[in-house]
């Protein structure tokens, strides 16, 4: 490691975790000890001068808007809920899912002229959406298990995330329509993209690079 600036990247914890880990490992960027980390949260890459760091979706631009960290990986749906500076620098095609608005089989959600409640995790999004399509609504912020509102009565529809489609299936909920496509992201902090530009640009075109790989490998 000769005169390399560390970059601090934020990985978001859970579901689009292992998918990080492994495009970062396969750029070359040896990532085993975040394979096998127990409950440990940083993570040193000394040929890099990377720290890795786990965090909760919604805290990843926290940290990477206050220049904490200079980089972060994070879905979609994140970026749209939250009002952040930051530069979206890579779409990288993985964690595929998509926003969309579901309740309950055989209902009337679009007849009627009643104030539809709608139970989401995600209020920006749903309000930028209903608004968008000139629906007056009531949004109702709930924090996991959207599914529930519906069932139990709390709301007449969601908006929320759906990848596999089970969750909603399993629940006997329905896809009523779809909002937009999600993918996980590549973000930057504004600052560091000037300051740490060098080492910024390795990192991203090595992760360019086994996209590409990737995809020569699929066809
Ligand atoms: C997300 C989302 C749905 C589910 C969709 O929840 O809110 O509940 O995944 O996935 P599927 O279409 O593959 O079934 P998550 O698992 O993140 O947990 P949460 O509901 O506790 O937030």
């Amino acid at each position: 490691m000769i005169n390399r600036k560390t970059i601090k990247i934020a990985l978001t914890k859970g579901r689009i975790e292992k998918c990080a880990v492994d495009i970062f490992h396969k750029s070359g960027i040896d990532c085993s000890d975040l394979m096998n980390k127990g409950r440990k949260l940083i993570f040193h890459n000394d040929k890099f001068n990377i720290d890795f760091v786990l965090v909760k979706a919604p805290d990843v631009l926290t940290y990477v808007e206050h220049g904490v960290v200079d980089m972060g990986i994070v879905g979609k749906d994140t970026l749209l809920e939250q009002n952040r500076n930051f530069y979206e620098v890579l779409d990288l095609k993985f964690g595929k899912c998509k926003f969309a608005v579901a309740g309950p089989k055989n209902s009337n959600f679009y007849e009627g002229y009643n104030r539809k409640k709608i139970a989401t995790k995600y209020p920006n999004v749903a309000r930028n959406y209903f608004r968008k399509i000139g629906q007056d609504v009531e949004i109702i912020k709930i924090e996991g298990s959207v599914e529930l509102a519906p069932i139990l009565g709390l709301a007449d529809a969601i908006v929320d995330i759906v990848e596999t489609g089970n969750t909603l299936k399993e629940n006997g909920l329905v896809v009523y329509e779809d909002i937009c496509s999600i993918s996980a992201r590549l973000v930057v902090n504004i600052a560091s993209m000037k300051m740490k530009k060098k080492e910024i640009e390795e990192i991203v075109d090595l992760l360019q690079t086994e996209m590409k790989l990737g995809e020569l490998v699929l066809e």
